[in-house]
């Protein structure tokens, strides 16, 4: 078999890169997309894309691009996120329906996209009978705890995470027998509650997303939150 090939879309320099660094490191061929690739930083074995989530007619370019000049992925992280500020504090109604709609498009509907053609690839190789087949396919939703913790400075990201909640929850139940995986991954603090946005650890990201793919991680189902420990070491916690 060839190697196997991981899609990010959302590639930026915390949380993508450090996924793609680590599954470089482990043989994988690695797609980063992202809309300003010229802001890429050059990492061995990775393919950067031009993409848009915002648009579904981009993603679903750029998933024939990785396809055509890589194969198809086995994994497809969704990293791509988008946040407006309520202008007015203690008001999380004050963000104008345009930038809610705006951040929706990037939050969830390009998630939505890449679920499509995620889950239409791995369809298409079982049809075909390809050995690529067996490695079954992995979707990986980079979460945070705002669907299960209402944060009222996260009013259209909040919604988008929560959106992808029900999808990612919606391929676990649906997609079982095809053997296809779905998770929606949150690093959390030691007590559960949200990670402050400067402790994101995007090297653990990339630890837990391959055990998560390696499926060393024991018993989790779709909803998997992590914490990291002084030492660095990562602690997986009942959702
Ligand atoms: N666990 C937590 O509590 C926690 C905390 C922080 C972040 N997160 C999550 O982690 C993920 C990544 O965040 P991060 O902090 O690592 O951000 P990051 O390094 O900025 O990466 C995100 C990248 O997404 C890309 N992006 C944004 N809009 C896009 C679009 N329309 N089309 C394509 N790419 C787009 C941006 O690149 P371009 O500008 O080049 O497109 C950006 O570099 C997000 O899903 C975020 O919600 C979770």
């Amino acid at each position: 078999m060839t190697q196997p090939v991981a899609f990010i879309l959302g590639g930026g320099p915390r949380i993508g890169l450090a996924v793609a660094t680590k599954f470089v490191a482990q043989g994988w061929s690695v797609a980063l997309g992202r809309r300003n690739l010229g802001a890429s930083v050059e990492l061995k074995g990775v393919m950067p894309v031009t993409v848009d989530v915002s648009s579904t007619q981009s993603v679903e370019t750029a998933f024939a691009e990785v396809e055509a000049k890589l194969g198809f992925p086995t994994l497809v992280v969704y990293n791509a996120a988008s946040l407006t500020f309520p202008p007015n504090q203690g008001d999380p109604f004050s963000v104008s329906p345009e930038a809610f709609a705006q951040d929706t498009s990037i939050n969830v509907t390009g998630g939505y996209a890449a679920l499509h053609a995620a889950t239409r690839g791995w369809e298409k190789l079982r049809e075909s009978d390809s050995v690529e087949y067996n490695r079954r396919g992995v979707f990986i939703a980079t979460g945070n705890v705002t669907p299960f913790y209402p944060n009222p400075f996260a009013t259209s990201l909040g919604s988008g995470k929560a959106g992808m909640v029900h999808l990612i929850e919606l391929g676990e139940q649906e997609y079982k027998t095809a053997g296809y995986r779905f998770y929606f991954v949150s690093q959390v603090l030691e007590d559960g509650g949200p990670v402050p946005y400067d402790a994101v650890d995007g090297n653990a990201h990339g630890e837990a997303y391959w055990e998560i793919v390696q499926g060393t991680v024991g018993k989790v189902t779709w909803d998997v939150r992590f914490a990291v420990g002084n030492d660095g070491s990562i602690s997986y916690q009942k959702g």
